[in-house]
Order: C-alpha cells, then sequence, then structure tokens
C-alpha cells in the first residue's frame, strides 16, 4: 500500500491507532484517565512518561492484552472491544519484558510463533530463516535462546514479533537494556518497518529515541496525555534556550548582571548569568561584542537549546526545571 507523508489530513492517511475517552483503573488509582490517541498508518508514534506512568497499560490495552474501563478504540479500522480477534491479526506486540523461551533455540522460537500465526511448515521455515538473517541471528539460531546475551533476546523478540506480517506493531521499551550500537540498529529496523508502511507504536524512557524516531509523541503523566506534538513542537512549548556566561571575577559578573538585557536571569552564588537565547551565530556575537566593549571577560560560554529532556521534566514535575523563571533586570 501507498504510504504518504502528509500528516494535516486525516483523510489522506487513514488512522492505524484511534483511541478517545481511554480510561483504566485499579482499585481507586486511575491509571488513565481519559486520553486520546491518534497515531497516522506508516508512522512512528512514542508514548513517553515516567515510571507508572500507564505506558505499558496502554500498550496492553490497545493491543488487546487487557481491556479498558471506558473508551472507544479502533486499530487497524476494527473496534477493540467489538472485533478484538480482528485486531490481534492486524497487530504484532514486543512487551516490555521478553517474551522469549530460553529452553529453545532461537529458531525454535521462530517456528513456534510461526504456528501460532497458522503458517504452513515451508511458510514458516522460510519467514523464520528471513528473520533471522534480518535480525543478524542466523549464527545464534541454533542455540539455545537462554545462552544470548540481553541484546540478542531483544532482536529475538522482536523478530518474532514480526513473523505474521503485522502492519501496526508495538514496541515497549525495545531498546532498554541495549548498548549504543544495538539501539542504533534497533533504530535502523525501526525505520525500515516504516519505510514499508508499517506503523509503530513506541514507548521508550530515552527521550533521545523518541526525538530520533518519532513522527509524534505524546507525554503521559498523571493519567493523562500533558502534552502531544512533533519533538520540536514540544521543544517550543517550554523556554529554555539560552546563552550562559560564567564569570570568575565577582566584579566582571556584577557589571555584566546589571548591564545585561531584560530576560536575563542571574545565579549570584555561581557569579553566571543565562540570557534567553536561540543560540544562533548573530547572538552570540552580539554578546561577544557587548563583553568586548563593556571590557569584561567571561570565563565561560556555553550555548544551551532545550531539548526533549527539558521537555519532560517540565511537564512531569519528575524534578525541578533546570530554567528559573525569567527575573527580568533593567
Ligand atoms: N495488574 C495491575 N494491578 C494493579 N496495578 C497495576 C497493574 N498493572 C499496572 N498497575 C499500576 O498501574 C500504573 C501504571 O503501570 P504501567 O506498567 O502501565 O506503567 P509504565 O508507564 O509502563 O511504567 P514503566 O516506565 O515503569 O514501565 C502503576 O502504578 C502500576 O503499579
Ligand atoms: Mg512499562
Amino acid at each position: 500500500m501507498p504510504t504518504t507523508t502528509t500528516t494535516t489530513t486525516t483523510e489522506a492517511t487513514p488512522l492505524a491507532i484511534v483511541a478517545t475517552g481511554l480510561r483504566k483503573a485499579y482499585g481507586d488509582k486511575k491509571v488513565l484517565d481519559g486520553i486520546d490517541l491518534t497515531v497516522p498508518q506508516g508512522t512512528i508514534f512514542s508514548l513517553l512518561g515516567p515510571n507508572g506512568a500507564g505506558k505499558t497499560t496502554a500498550v496492553k490495552i490497545l493491543s488487546t492484552l487487557i481491556t479498558a474501563d471506558a473508551g472507544d478504540i479502533r486499530v487497524g479500522g476494527h473496534d477493540i472491544a467489538a472485533d478484538p480477534q480482528a485486531v490481534r491479526a492486524a497487530i504484532g506486540v514486543t512487551g516490555q519484558f521478553s517474551a522469549v523461551d530460553g529452553l529453545i533455540t532461537g529458531e525454535e522460537n521462530m517456528l513456534l510463533m510461526a504456528e501460532l500465526h497458522h503458517l504452513s511448515r515451508s511458510e514458516g521455515r522460510r519467514t523464520a530463516a528471513e528473520l533471522l538473517e534480518r535480525f543478524d541471528l542466523v549464527e545464534a539460531a541454533k542455540k539455545p535462546a537462554s545462552t544470548y546475551s540481553g541484546g540478542m533476546k531483544r532482536r529475538l523478540d522482536i523478530a518474532m514479533t514480526l513473523v505474521g506480517g503485522p502492519r501496526i506493531i508495538f514496541l515497549d521499551e525495545p531498546t532498554t537494556g541495549l548498548d549504543p550500537r544495538s539501539r542504533h540498529n534497533m533504530w535502523g529496523i525501526i525505520r525500515e518497518l516504516v519505510s514499508d508502511g508499517v506503523t509503530v507504536f513506541l514507548t521508550t524512557q530515552y527521550l533521545e529515541e523518541a526525538d530520533e524516531l518519532a513522527d509524534r509523541i505524546a507525554v503521559l503523566n498523571d493519567g493523562k496525555i500533558a502534552a502531544e506534538g512533533t519533538a520540536e513542537e514540544l521543544k517550543r512549548l517550554i523556554p529554555g534556550g539560552h546563552i550562559r556566561l560564567r564569570f570568575a571575577d565577582p566584579a566582571a559578573y556584577r557589571h555584566a548582571a546589571s548591564a545585561l538585557r531584560e530576560g536575563t536571569t542571574r545565579d549570584d552564588e555561581a557569579l553566571s548569568v543565562q540570557i534567553p537565547s536561540d543560540g544562533t551565530q548573530r547572538e552570540l556575537r552580539s554578546i561577544l561584542d557587548w563583553l568586548d566593549t563593556a571590557n569584561v571577560e567571561a570565563d565561560e560560554l556555553t550555548v544551551h537549546t532545550p531539548d526533549l529532556d527539558d521537555v519532560f521534566f517540565a511537564l512531569t514535575g519528575e524534578t525541578t526545571v533546570p530554567h528559573q523563571p525569567a527575573e527580568a533586570l533593567r
């Protein structure tokens, strides 16, 4: 099926996942308190949130493993409550915790999945061989999966998920515990899937991963979607871009702090000032020029642009936001 890069209209891009008013509570703990999610076909959607925010709960609901208390959900065009069987046929799920059976070999795990998907013996063998090759597991295929490294197990896990050729894949923290090289390989695999038109719903603890991969990101906090958008849109939501000047000489610091423009914040203890800035060359030059003209010497100059970590901290209240509210100086 041809994919389109348009994300502006729902008509041009069919929706792989639509959930409205999704609710789930355990006892009196509201885990999902009425959330809406929309994922266009052939895109990567990433759900972020602190531990216990409800990411795995959302994945389990959308993949029919548990039922929601309320909400309308369509996955792959099928109503999840009316036709969970059709949803199951359209999706693949790689859970946060491995589904690999350690007692049997990687190849046997794959063949077992093929059987579960009712593939014929020859088709099962062909699919298993193809995927083992693609996930660089050919050498390990005949060894018990219990002897695999964490990264190999993760790769086998995802290979198993792909056996039935699902068009929508749920990946719950697919790269947790992987080394940087394996993580980059996994990103490559995910991108490849999407270029084939597959839709990926991904949860992750690595903001860099969401930044790198996701077309859209939602931040889950306190049962609600705290913000949703592209990585760029989320970064624009919060202030934080600034240039920081640090001084060794208290007199130079005082001079700079009293003369710099509105919006500058000062830290009297660290002898540093933060000037709100987009970090462009022009802005940097104007600050350097000003320092030269005023004959003030900064000992350190750093440029800080907001990243998804800033967004995450600001939205989830996990820790204090690293930027103080602007305290304008005259
Ligand atoms: N079967 C269950 N019974 C009771 N409470 C549960 C159950 N499953 C999850 N919870 C609770 O629901 C909340 C959300 O859990 P969930 O596993 O969805 O979080 P998460 O965002 O995936 O966290 P993590 O980043 O640690 O994987 C937690 O407070 C958890 O304790
Ligand atoms: Mg989880």
